[in-house]
């Protein structure tokens, strides 16, 4: 199991989280239900806005890559950490607002910014959007001049870096929906297109190579890449980059097939970058820019666990034992998506050793709804506890009605205490936006 301090096995034999027993956690909430400890949370941001303050010799900002998990607590608590966050949509957008984030210091992704969403951005204030095509950068300017604004911008670039993680979240490769290319040319033509505009201020550049990523060269050369860009962009067009931002993409613990970092490794990775710009900077005579960075999936990744219910148990010789669960799919879609591997602990008996090699499945009427495959477990009856670790980054932001399930709550643990940041859906909720047209009626006989 991992050793991490979030989770323990207590003297009652079960697992806990941040001091709260997660049998006690089931009896008061219910399954399935997402838990997480907000200590683990806050001291994750703080190890990177530390790092920033205290290694880089500019100045910077952390930003909390908000599609990991979001919720208005969660923006609370990165505004008690003084950190920023990165919104990608009009919803994570709005979630911010309402917690009453401050505008300044969000910063807007996606590829395919929606008109409204462009709009509602400018409106709030929001520091900086990050341009991902020239539709976009011509809206933005002519939204900004309508508002009689200057709208600050940075350009996401493509810095052609192939890491080493699932091809569905690399995202600057070559072939990407993402970014315009160094490579190609396209990222020094969009760089002259946006400083002509004239209700635009182009900050600088963006890059985020890929998320789940171990190998600190790959971010390593990425920074590279940027900043020899950047004094391209210098010689070229005498533009001074101000900020570049790093983009997110560390990896975390899933299971033991991953790298254990414990949680002040990540700050040499965020050493490792910072090295690279101050190096870059002084070679290329580049004034030092302000350095953002977007982690996501390390804040909260490892701070949250999912708890579920065995159900049916099907046995089925000779070829695998299932155990479903009262979850499934539609809080965790990973394993449908990208065959994740997850780590299941029997938490009502947690130090018990594993004895048999079973599926966790869920609910869905869908085989690919799995959990984990092939995992060594402690034999399990119909009633025990499960706890799905590392479930913390996108779950419960993936999270789905399929089937019409509801989706789960979401607790929050702080000092042994757990209290709701996400209600249960109801089945009310499930049916809010239906709507039957009068033709459709049903008739009274
Ligand atoms: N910045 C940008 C522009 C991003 O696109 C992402 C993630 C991040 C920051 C944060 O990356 P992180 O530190 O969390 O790795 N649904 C996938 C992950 C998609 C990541 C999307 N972008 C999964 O479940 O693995």
């Amino acid at each position: 199991m991992n050793e991490r301090e979030t989770l323990k096995i207590n003297e009652r034999g079960h697992l806990s989280i941040g001091g709260a027993d997660c049998v006690d956690l089931a009896k008061q909430f219910g399954t399935p239900l997402y838990v997480f400890d907000e200590a683990y949370i806050r001291n994750m941001m703080r190890i990177y806005r530390d790092t920033l303050a205290k290694k880089y010799k500019g100045k910077g900002l952390v930003l909390y890559a908000s599609k990991a998990f979001s919720c208005k607590a969660i923006y609370r608590i990165a505004d008690e950490e003084n950190i920023g966050v990165d919104v990608v949509s009009g919803g994570e957008l709005y979630t911010a607002l309402q917690a009453g984030f401050p505008a300044e210091k969000i910063y807007m992704h996606g590829n395919n910014k929606l008109d409204y969403e462009i709009g509602e951005a400018l409106d709030a204030g929001i520091g900086c959007i990050v341009a991902d095509a020239y539709s976009e950068i011509d809206k933005i300017d002519a939204e900004a001049k309508k508002r009689g604004i200057v709208q600050n911008i940075l350009l996401r670039i493509n810095p052609g870096v192939e890491a080493h993680t699932h091809a569905f979240v690399q995202t600057a490769t070559t072939d990407s929906k993402f970014g315009f290319s160094i490579a190609d040319g396209t990222a020094e033509a969009v760089t002259a297109y946006a400083l002509e505009k004239k209700n635009l201020h182009l900050q600088g550049y963006h890059c985020h190579i890929g998320s789940q990523i171990f190998e600190k060269q790959s971010f390593v050369i990425a920074v590279e890449k940027c900043m020899e860009f950047s004094a391209n962009m210098k010689e070229r067009f005498d533009f001074t980059v101000e900020t570049l931002n790093l983009g997110g993409g560390y990896g975390v613990w899933y299971t033991d097939e991953d790298r254990k970092i414990p949680a002040n490794g990540y700050a040499e990775y965020l050493e490792a970058l910072i090295d690279e710009v101050h190096k870059k900077a002084e070679e290329k005579q580049l004034p030092l820019p302000y350095l953002l960075i977007e982690p996501g999936r390390s804040i909260v990744g490892e701070a949250g666990i999912t708890l579920y219910t065995v159900g049916a148990i099907k046995d089925i010789p000779g070829v695998k034992k299932y155990l479903a669960v009262d979850g499934g799919m539609f809080d965790n879609p990973r394993y449908a998506l990208y065959q994740s591997k997850y780590t299941p602990v029997l938490a009502n008996r947690a130090n018990q050793e594993p004895t048999e090699i079973v599926t966790i499945a869920g609910k869905c009427c869908e085989s690919g709804d799995l959990i984990a495959v092939n995992v060594n477990l402690p034999k399990a009856e119909t009633g025990d506890l499960l706890a799905i670790l590392s479930t913390g980054a996108y779950n419960y932001s993936m999270a789905m009605n399929y089937n019409r399930n509801m989706i789960p709550p979401c607790v929050l643990v702080n000092e042994g205490v757990a209290e709701y940041i996400v209600r249960p859906q109801s089945y009310e909720d499930i049916v809010r936006n239906d709507i039957i047209p009068n033709r459709l009626q049903k008739k009274s006989k």
